[in-house]
């Protein structure tokens, strides 16, 4: 009642989307990645720092360099999930903040111009994004397998560079047979917030 949200689409979002680690062979194709960046873009980040940089792993080479990459457990669905995206954060953000925040182009200086306060900033802002992507792969009506089980120096050699911090790796695609464990508890509310 207190949702102003559709309730068929929080179950979308949130109720009934889990996390997949099986998947059909259906692609999933460029216009639906593209639409998941174009709404998913407006999340909320610090100074719009929007520091997320995602790699689409879409051939069959790229696959067989990152699969060896993957923990033990994830190499099966990272090898046949439809698409693969490397989830990354950009260190370099500043460079483009006096072009997304505007109102205050002096931002880039006054408190990004050492490198660890860029990378702390990038890790938690794109690690926000990285969640909007996820939550914008089940508005697709896809299902999304996030991952951090791989090795973070391989991949950031492999598809990225010194600027570029591997975040997580995220398999997509429309769920396979027995796609998900049981589901897992949650904290209940009163566990999580307290009031003062
Ligand atoms: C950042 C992150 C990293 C994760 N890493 C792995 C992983 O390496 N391997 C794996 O099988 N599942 C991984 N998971 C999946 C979680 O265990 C799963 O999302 C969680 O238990 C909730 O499952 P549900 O969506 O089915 O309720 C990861 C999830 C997230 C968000």
């Amino acid at each position: 009642m207190s949702l102003v949200l559709d309730p068929a689409a929080q179950d979308l979002l949130f109720r009934e989307a889990r996390t997949a680690n099986t998947f059909t062979d259906e692609p999933v194709t460029e216009e639906q990645v593209q639409a998941i960046y174009d709404l998913v873009k407006y999340g909320p980040t610090a100074f719009n720092q929007t520091p997320l940089r995602v790699v689409l792993v879409r051939s069959a080479e790229a696959r067989e360099r990152l699969v060896p990459l993957m923990a033990e457990g994830n190499q099966a669905k990272t090898a046949t999930a439809p698409l693969v995206a490397i989830l990354a954060a950009d260190n370099e953000f500043h460079e483009e903040l006096p072009k997304l925040f505007p109102a205050f182009p002096q931002a880039k200086d006054a408190f990004f111009a050492e490198r660890p306060a860029r990378e702390s900033a990038a890790a938690m802002n794109a690690a926000l994004q990285a969640a909007y992507f996820i939550v914008g792969v089940r508005a697709a009506g896809l299902a999304a397998g996030p991952m951090t089980g791989f090795d973070f120096a391989g991949v950031q050699k492999e598809f990225l560079d010194d600027d570029h911090t591997p975040l997580m790796i995220v398999n997509i695609g429309k769920p396979g047979d027995d796609a998900w464990y049981p589901r897992s508890p949650r904290l209940a509310y009163d566990e999580v917030v307290t009031t003062v």
